[in-house]
C-alpha cells in the first residue's frame, strides 16, 4: 500500500461506517487521518480503541456545522482530500424528529462544501488537482422500487420519501451544485445498507442480535416483506478507498453488494444463526421471539443497487457474501458484548420506548400491513 503524503480529513469518523473506514486506513499504514466527529448518541469512541495512542489517528471533537472549526482544520493540517461520513442516519428518528437531519446532514455538508471551496482556491496548481471531496451517501434518495422495477443506476431520478432520505437527497444536490458552479473536485458514492461489526443497535440486524441475546421480542415492521440490497461494511470502506483513489471528479457512483433480501428473512437467518452459535441460549429456537410490530410510516418498500459503473469503471467487488457477513457480524457481536453494554445503557432506552412503546404487536405476519 502506498502511503499518501497528504492526511486526509474524515468526518464522522467515530460513527458505524467511518470508524470501520478510519481502522482500515489506519490497519494498511495510508496515511494520517483527521477525525473530526461531534460524538452525538450514534458516535463512540470506544468503537476506535483499537488505535488509541496512533500517531497517525487526530481526533477532533466538534461539529461539520462549526465553520471556524472547518477552516482552522484544514489550515492546520492540509489534508488532501475530505471524506464526509457525518450524518444523522437513522430513518425511524428523522420521522420522530427531523430538524436535526436538515442541520447536520444539510446545513453541515453546506458549510464543509463551503470550507472546502476556500481552502483549495488557495493550494497551488499540483495540490488543488490532486485534492479530492468524496461525500458519503445512501440509496435512499432514489426512494422506493415495485418487485420488478430495475435496480437503482446513478442516473435514477431522486424521489426520497423519509426525512433522512429528503436530507440526505438535498446535500447530494448541495455537491452536484458545487461540482458544477465552482469546479470543486468532489465525487458522490450512493452505499445501500451496511451491515458489519460497530452498528449503532438502532438499525435492524444489531438491535435484532442484541434483543434476541436477551431474550426479548424481534420487532419486525408491517409483514417484513420490504427488501434491502445489504452490503458488508468492509466492502463499503474498500469502495470508499477505490473511489476516492481512483474515481473521477464529478462522478457518482453507486455501491451495493448485489444482496437482495426481504426483512423476515434475514431475521429468520440471523434466529438460526444464534441457534448454531449460542448453542446453550436459553432462548432457542430464537425465531419464538419474532413479533410483527406496527409498520414505520411511509415505509420503503424495496431497494436495490446496480453498482456495475464501480465495478467496470473502478474494479471493485464486494467480497463478501451475505452468508459470510452475517456469520462474521454475529461473531464480532457475541466477542464484544461489553461494546453493545455500553452502547445500550443510558438514554439508547429511552430511544427504545420511544421507537416501539406504542407499537403493539402481532404474533403472525399481518397480510396488508406495509405493503405499496
Ligand atoms: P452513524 O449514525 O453510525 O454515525 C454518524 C457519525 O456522525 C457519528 O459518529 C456522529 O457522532 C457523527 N455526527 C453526527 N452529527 C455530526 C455533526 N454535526 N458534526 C460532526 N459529526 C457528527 O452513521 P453510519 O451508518 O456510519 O453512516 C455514515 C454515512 O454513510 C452517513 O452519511 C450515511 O448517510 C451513509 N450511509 C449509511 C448507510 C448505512 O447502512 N448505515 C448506507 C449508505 C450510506
Ligand atoms: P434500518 O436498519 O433502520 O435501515 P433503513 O431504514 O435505512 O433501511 O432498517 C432496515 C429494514 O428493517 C427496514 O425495512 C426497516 C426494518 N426494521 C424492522 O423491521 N424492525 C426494526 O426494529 C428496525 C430498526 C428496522
Amino acid at each position: 500500500m502506498v502511503r499518501s503524503a497528504s492526511p486526509i480529513l474524515v468526518t464522522g469518523g467515530a460513527g458505524f461506517i467511518g470508524s470501520n473506514f478510519v481502522l482500515h486506513w489506519i490497519a494498511q499504514s495510508k496515511g494520517r487521518i483527521i477525525n473530526l466527529d461531534l460524538l452525538t448518541y450514534a458516535g463512540n469512541l470506544g468503537n476506535l480503541a483499537t488505535i488509541e495512542g496512533n500517531p497517525d489517528h487526530i481526533f477532533v471533537r466538534g461539529d461539520i456545522c462549526d465553520r471556524e472549526l472547518v477552516d482552522r482544520l484544514l489550515m492546520e493540517h492540509r489534508p488532501g482530500a475530505i471524506v464526509h461520513f457525518a450524518a444523522e442516519t437513522h430513518v425511524d428518528r428523522s420521522i420522530l424528529g427531523p430538524a436535526a437531519f436538515l442541520r447536520t446532514n444539510m446545513e453541515g455538508t453546506f458549510h464543509l462544501l463551503e470550507a472546502a471551496r476556500t481552502y483549495i482556491a488557495a493550494l497551488d496548481g499540483e495540490a488543488k488537482a490532486a485534492f479530492r471531496f468524496l461525500h458519503v451517501s445512501t440509496d435512499e434518495v432514489y426512494g422506493t422500487l415495485g418487485p420488478d422495477d430495475p435496480a437503482f443506476h446513478e442516473h435514477t431520478a431522486f424521489a426520497p420519501n423519509s426525512p433522512y432520505a429528503a436530507s440526505k437527497a438535498a446535500s447530494d444536490h448541495l455537491v452536484r451544485a458545487w461540482v458544477h458552479t465552482y469546479n470543486l473536485p468532489s465525487l458522490i458514492t450512493n452505499c445501500s445498507n451496511n451491515y458489519g461489526p460497530l452498528q449503532f443497535p438502532e438499525k435492524l440486524l444489531p438491535l435484532m442480535i442484541n434483543n434476541a441475546l436477551g431474550g426479548k421480542p424481534l420487532p419486525v415492521y408491517g409483514d417484513g416483506r420490504q427488501v434491502r440490497d445489504w452490503l458488508f461494511v468492509g466492502d463499503h470502506c474498500r469502495a470508499i478507498e477505490t473511489v476516492l483513489e481512483k474515481g473521477k471528479p464529478g462522478e457518482t457512483y453507486n455501491v451495493g453488494g448485489g444482496n437482495q433480501q426481504a426483512n423476515i428473512d434475514v431475521v429468520h437467518m440471523l434466529c438460526d444463526l444464534l441457534d448454531e452459535l449460542v448453542p446453550d441460549s436459553p432462548h432457542r429456537p430464537h425465531r419464538q421471539l419474532i413479533r410483527f410490530v406496527e409498520d414505520r410510516p411511509g415505509h420503503d418498500r424495496r431497494y436495490a443497487i446496480d453498482a456495475r459503473k464501480l465495478e467496470r469503471e473502478l474494479g471493485w467487488r464486494a467480497q463478501e457474501t451475505f452468508a459470510s457477513g452475517l456469520r462474521k457480524t454475529v461473531q464480532w457481536y457475541l466477542a464484544n458484548r461489553a461494546w453493545m453494554d455500553e452502547v445500550t445503557s443510558g438514554a439508547y432506552q429511552n430511544w427504545v420506548h420511544a421507537n416501539y412503546g406504542h407499537r403493539g404487536e402481532e404474533k403472525s405476519a399481518p397480510t396488508t400491513a406495509g405493503a405499496r
